[in-house]
């Protein structure tokens, strides 16, 4: 791209200060902020006059959840259909660490958190620890020593070096790297309160994550859906990278799921109060779907079931197992678009960066939550909080380092 079609793109959406520092750049750097103008998608800063809240609602009801007495009678069989798929290579997984992690306020990606006392015990580590288990268990069950679970990670563009490196460096925590595939998510640009895109260096556009919705989208982008289908993987389970306790691949939700024969399965607990900030599983319009907390209203929060149970009382953890089938069919549809106030780092009219201390802006992203709500049917799966959700998004308090320091203590983890 020319600098003046760079110009006239800009020019057309009133959003030519990016290109105030032009003149004083190298030409390499000209080059490269010509290219991320070609190619940013500018058209989600028009989701910012539909608000925070985003799109309305349609109609509520309740989605039967399977609880842990189900899950306890018919453990062992979920568990061996479950060990035999992963045995089988039908099964991967998808670590989600795309995201910023900045209310953590570590530069560093998330997983490089360290959350040991007496030795170290990085997020990253704990989670293949977890993903060992079970690799562990299916060998054993197969009376095999090479079963291993194809082990995906999304990273973003601001993270993808560093994520590497750690894991090169700590030699994958133990875990076959042959088996672990990396692929960055894409970007959006990053506005102030009024819609003005900024610069986070004088050739180079703010620019953030565009949600973790997009992880489908960006592993067939990456060219890698090939090796999905070649391998075999009907199912992918996703995760977050925050929550140090979750299983993952667990064998006994997996094989539910499969017997269930549902598009996607989701793990929920039990919430703590009803206005617990945490997402509920429920039918919108009689499709799958999930009330963010922040959407939550006093009649939902209160509703109770026939049993005179509250009709609303499990929240999703961020663990879900997709049928791949079912992810490919909805690949070409468009989800909303969350537009999330957030601190942005910017450069200011001296040209100085500065990093603000509250939200300055916005960023926009896509959520996994709607992507369930796109397919026909969800399995929610209820498993141990104290065992399973132990969430790191803060440094302190509530889902913070400390709290699951006493929950992985609580569940003998040596830290
Ligand atoms: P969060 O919603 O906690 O966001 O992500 P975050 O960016 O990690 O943290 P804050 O809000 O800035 O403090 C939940 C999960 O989704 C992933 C995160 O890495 C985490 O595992 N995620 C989030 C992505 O992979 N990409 C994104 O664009 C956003």
């Amino acid at each position: 791209m020319t600098y003046q079609e760079a110009y006239d793109k800009l020019n057309a959406i009133g959003q030519t200060q990016l290109l105030r520092y032009y003149d004083e750049l190298s030409d390499s750097d000209k080059e490269a902020l010509l290219t991320q103008i070609d190619e940013t998608d500018f058209s989600v800063i028009d989701y910012i006059s539909q608000g925070e809240s985003g799109a309305e609602k349609g109609v509520i009801t309740p989605l039967e959840c399977m609880e842990l007495a189900e899950i306890e009678a018919n453990r062992d069989r979920f568990t061996s259909i479950g060990l035999d798929a992963i045995a089988e290579s039908r099964v991967g997984a998808v670590l989600l660490a795309g995201g910023m992690g900045t209310r953590l306020g570590s530069d560093d990606p998330k997983g490089m958190y360290n959350i040991g006392l007496t030795k170290d015990v990085f997020i990253f580590q704990r989670l293949i620890e977890n993903t060992m288990d079970v690799v562990r268990a299916a060998n054993e069950k197969a009376g095999r020593n090479d079963i291993w679970i194809p082990f995906y990670i999304m990273t973003s563009e601001k993270n993808n070096d560093a994520t590497i490196r750690f894991f090169e460096e700590k030699n994958y925590f133990g875990y076959n790297k042959e088996y672990v595939h990396f692929f960055k998510q894409d970007m959006a640009p990053a506005t102030d309160k009024e819609g003005k895109v900024y610069l986070e260096g004088k050739g180079r556009i703010a620019t953030s994550p565009n949600g973790n919705a997009g992880w489908f989208k960006s592993l067939v982008n990456a060219g890698l859906l090939e090796g999905v289908h070649e391998q075999g993987i009907e199912y992918l389970n996703i995760f977050a990278v925050d929550n140090v306790l979750q299983r993952i691949a667990d064998p006994a939700f997996v094989g539910a799921c499969m017997e269930r024969g549902v598009d996607v399965g989701a793990k929920v607990v039990a919430k703590a109060a009803p206005d617990e900030a945490i997402g509920v599983m429920c039918l919108e319009d009689g499709r799958p779907s999930i009330v963010e907390y922040y959407e939550m209203t006093d009649e939902i929060m209160h509703a109770k079931n026939d049993k005179g149970e509250p009709a609303y009382r499990f929240g999703v953890i961020l663990n879900y197992l997709f049928k791949v089938d079912s992810l490919e069919d909805i690949l070409s549809k468009t989800l909303p678009m969350h537009v999330v106030s957030k601190k942005i780092p910017y450069l200011n009219e001296a040209g100085e960066l500065v990093k603000p201390g509250s939200p300055n802006g916005y960023k926009f992203e896509q959520l996994v939550l709607d992507m369930i709500h796109q397919l026909g049917s969800c399995l929610p799966y209820e498993v141990v909080r104290e065992h399973e959700f132990a969430p790191i998004k803060n440094k302190t308090g509530i889902d913070s380092v400390e709290s699951a320091r006493e929950l992985c203590k609580k569940d003998g983890i040596e830290l």
